[in-house]
């Protein structure tokens, strides 16, 4: 679908990008040191213009999704609207193959700018097609789910599955601005609230303090509290990808949890969304870490307890095998930063709340996968 904008249209936008009309934050986010212009709050979608207009584009290409494409604003640019990937089982090269051809014959060129515009597979998508169309283009997020505003867009990783296996296939490519217009989100169904409050855990775990002190209040009424989620969700990613940008070192932390999780977001066939398998997969690392006397009891009743912030977490719709789950976490994408060690694979843990197990100074250590399958059985719906 090709959307030729009048001059109305461009009016139009420069009225409604009035900074007087709305409360939003300039977040401080530089990974590795480059500044990228990061805002969040009530209508901030309003200001895209200010942000795409020194790009110059001669065409823009939008990754919108289905459920907000009827909310993408107005921008005087010709456009190309493309739908992300129906499902994570989906998200893969020939999405990708598909989406080029159509944009090339919809003219695009060098000068054409990517925007994302929904949850994180749309922004994942998005990254992938800026990071490759011509060698690369320019990006604009505005991403409309909580966890893409502060977890998915707060990484240069852009990715695709490959055999269903997930994020195998990737590149690092940073976007020119972030724009998160928390209004988006007052249609975001409670379970993608959920899934981006693990997210919001998980930080509190693998820092500490001063973030870990902010998970419990963020958690109680989340709906009224969106821009304060996603502005800690950025200063956690900011915590450490100032130094680590392209999560290789001491960023890796943010794994954690993601071993599992990703093995069972790859198993569950869709019916839990990323961050409830995040959940999972943390309880798991709880217990191993308890299990191999690396964490303390007290330290793991602790943990547990701030897991139990997020409120009851839905199961797969059908039981697990074990086997399926434990041969998804050998294509877990982390493989190869510690030299492979036959039968044991490389897993974040944590000794503390804020303290993760070391080896070689990566956050990381590997675990025999016996220990690891009793680990898994633990889980009510692995079999
Ligand atoms: N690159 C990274 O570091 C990174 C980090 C976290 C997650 N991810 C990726 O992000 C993806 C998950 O992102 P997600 O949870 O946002 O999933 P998603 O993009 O599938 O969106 C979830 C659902 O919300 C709907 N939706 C989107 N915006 C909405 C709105 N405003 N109101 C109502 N419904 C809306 C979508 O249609 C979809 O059904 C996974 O592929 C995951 O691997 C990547």
């Amino acid at each position: 679908m090709t959307n030729d904008a009048s001059p109305d249209t461009f009016t139009r936008t420069l009225i409604m990008a009035d900074p007087s009309h709305c409360v939003v934050r300039e977040l401080p986010w530089s990974p590795g040191g480059k500044e990228i212009p990061f805002l969040a709050g009530p209508g901030a979608l309003a200001r895209v213009q200010f942000y795409l207009a020194p790009l110059q584009p001669d065409r823009l290409i939008l990754v919108a999704d289905p459920a907000v494409q009827r909310l993408i604003p107005d921008l005087p640019f010709p456009a190309t609207i493309l739908s992300p990937p129906e499902c994570e089982a989906k998200k893969c090269l020939m999405w990708l193959d598909q989406a080029a051809a159509r944009i090339l014959e919809d003219g695009a060129t060098r000068r054409c700018v990517v925007i994302s515009f929904g949850g994180g597979l749309a922004c994942n998508m998005a990254g992938m097609l800026a990071a490759t169309l011509f060698r690369g283009v320019g990006l604009i997020h505005l991403p409309t789910t909580l966890l893409a505003m502060h977890d998915t867009v707060t990484s240069l990783k852009q990715a695709v599955n490959v055999g269903g296996h997930k994020n195998m296939l990737g590149v690092y490519h940073a976007p020119h601005a972030i724009i998160c217009d928390t209004d988006l989100l007052r249609t975001l169904p409670a379970a993608h609230v959920q899934g981006a409050l693990i997210e919001i855990i998980k930080n509190g775990l693998i820092l500490g303090e001063p973030f870990v002190h902010k998970v419990s209040g963020l958690c109680m009424r989340p709906a009224e509290r969106y821009l304060d989620i996603v502005e800690a969700g950025v200063a956690a990613k900011q915590s450490l990808m100032a130094d680590d940008p392209y999560e290789k070192s001491s960023a890796i932390v943010f794994e954690y949890g993601h071993t599992v999780g990703h093995a069972i977001e790859a198993t569950c066939r869709g019916s839990l969304n990323h961050g409830q398998c995040i959940y999972w997969g943390m309880l798991v690392a709880g217990r191993i870490a308890r299990q191999l006397g690396l964490m303390p009891a007290i330290v793991h009743v602790k943990h547990d307890a701030l897991l139990q912030l997020a409120g009851p977490v839905s199961m797969p719709s059908t039981p697990m095998n074990t086997a399926d789950v434990l041969g998804a976490v050998m294509f877990d994408n982390k493989r190869g930063h510690l030299p492979a060690k036959a039968d044991h694979v490389a897993m974040v843990l944590l000794h503390d709340i804020g303290k993760p197990v070391c080896t070689s100074s990566l956050p990381l250590v590997h675990i025999p996968l016996p220990l690891l399958t009793d680990a898994l059985r633990t889980l009510p719906f692995v079999t």
